[in-house]
């Protein structure tokens, strides 16, 4: 086994995940050799200050700020890319490709958007393109749901799948620290997306449920179609409110089978408290996958850092490893479905979205105005579940009113607050988050 000749792996990118790569590589050498069958060996790397790349990586690998000589060198097997973002990533997955090299990546971003070019062009090629670190970290939720669910008619999909953003919310709600004090916290630990708004808006999060919908539900990437709301508007009265509840609210990636089309959509999200997935706390992912055999499954870990993505980054390099030498159509296809077999079911747009809600409004505290309100619900087919009033603050007039409502449509529940805000006695906008009860049915 070990007279095989090495495998070479060109990185794009020594930050935290490609330093992580290296790391890991170099801590677990033999362990992976053994698992491989033959030892896979970091020989040049890609970055933008050599000085401080020189430091980490020591003197025997071949280190460039020029990330094209990576994927043109002849002598390397597997590309790495680490870089991040669109471009030149792009351009350097689709050299790498053209020059006939497996590419490895960690970038989510990159799938989600340019994912179904980048496979059409290995596809011609014949090569590999493996992303397991694209979604959640460590986890292994690509592999679970390409190959470990493939019995399965996968019914819905659901998921913490932002590190940094549950961070947040775990260490406002517990330490009372700021929205601020935390995002500074997650960067430093080399969570953040190099944009954090990224992480922030949910852009993030729906670039991974994106992926993890294609390979679910056999669809092309289609990253422009997913609705997308982050956690900058959440305000700590409604956690608390929430929790009050029963429920936590966490920034949740959801991807739903209707018969209608697939529900694709990142947002806050009250879940109740005593589902385990409301239990995921700091940079802890978890992701939730209903298959009609199977049922629930839940599978969890660290979402990002070095090491955990390290992890998965490595996972792909063996795996690739021991399929380079295989005839691509014994691979497995890179959506999990065969590239001619993809569904063109729609993705339903927000509106049409069906769920529960969470309204919050301020009332002025006089007879009537509640009638009013559960009028206009009414009047919309909308049914409540619970209502409760909050107790005026000391010297004011007006009193947080609350209603979580039975399971209705996205428009129908937008037309009630247009109304409802339009009430002499309402003042202010109508906060709305979806809810979710996420049970094993
Ligand atoms: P970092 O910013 O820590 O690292 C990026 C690396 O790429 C650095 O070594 C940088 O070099 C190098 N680089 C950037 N642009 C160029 C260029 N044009 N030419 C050569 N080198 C370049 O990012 P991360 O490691 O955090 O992220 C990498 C990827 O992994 C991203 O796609 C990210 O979304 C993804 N990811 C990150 C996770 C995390 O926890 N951080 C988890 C899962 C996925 P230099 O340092 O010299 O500037
Ligand atoms: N910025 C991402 C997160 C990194 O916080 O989850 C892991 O993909």
């Amino acid at each position: 086994m070990n007279d095989m000749k090495p495998i070479n792996v060109g990185l794009l990118g020594l930050g935290t995940v490609g330093g992580g790569t290296l790391t890991v590589l170099r801590r677990n050498a033999a362990e992976i050799t053994r698992r491989a069958g033959r030892e896979i060996r970091v020989t040049m790397a890609a970055v933008r200050n050599l000085e401080k790349a020189r430091e980490f990586a020591g003197s025997d690998l071949i280190l460039t700020t020029h990330p094209e000589d990576v994927v043109n060198n002849p002598d390397i097997d597997i590309v790495v890319e680490l870089i991040g973002g669109y471009s030149p990533a792009r351009e350097l997955v689709l050299q790498a490709i053209a020059n006939g090299k497996h590419v490895v990546t960690a970038n989510k971003a990159l799938m989600a958007v340019h994912g179904n070019e980048i496979f059409k062009a290995a596809q011609d090629k014949g090569v590999m393109v493996a992303f397991e670190a694209a979604v959640a970290g460590g986890i292994p939720i690509i592999k679970a749901l390409r190959e470990g669910l493939t019995a399965n008619r996968i019914e819905w999909i659901a998921g913490i799948i932002n590190g940094t953003t549950n961070f947040i919310l775990s260490e406002m709600r517990d330490k009372g620290l700021s929205f601020d004090t935390v995002l500074a916290e997650a960067q430093r630990l080399g969570y953040a997306e190099a944009d954090p708004t990224f992480d922030v808006e949910g852009v993030d999060a729906a670039h991974k449920l994106t992926i993890m919908a294609a390979i679910g539900f056999g669809i092309p990437m289609q990253f422009d179609k997913a609705y997308t709301e982050g956690i900058s508007k959440l305000t700590r009265e409604d956690i608390a409110y929430a929790e009050g509840l029963g429920y936590r609210i966490k920034l949740l990636g959801i991807a739903k089978r209707t018969d209608k089309g697939i529900e694709l959509r990142v947002h806050p999200t009250l879940i109740p408290a005593k589902r385990l997935i409301a239990n995921v706390e700091g940079v802890m992912n978890a992701v939730l996958v209903k298959g009609d055999a199977v049922g629930a499954t839940m599978y969890y870990g660290r979402g990002a850092g070095a090491e955990p993505t390290a992890s998965a980054v490595v996972a792909d390099l063996v795996d690739v490893t021991r399929m380079h030498t295989a005839d691509p159509e014994h691979r497995v296809p890179h959506l999990a479905f065969q590239p001619d077999a993809l569904s063109d079911e729609p993705i339903l747009s927000i509106d049409e979205v069906r769920t529960s809600y969470y309204l919050r409004l301020k009332a002025h505290d006089k007879p009537g105005v509640l009638a009013d309100v559960t009028r206009i619900l009414a009047d919309l087919d909308i049914s409540i579940d619970a209502m409760i009033q909050k107790e005026p603050a000391e010297g004011e007039q007006q009193a947080d009113v609350i209603f979580l409502t039975h399971q209705a449509v996205e428009k129908s529940i937008n037309r009630a607050i247009a109304k409802i805000e339009a009430l002499p006695s309402i003042s202010g906008k109508v906060t709305k988050i979806r809810m979710e009860e996420l049970g094993s049915n």
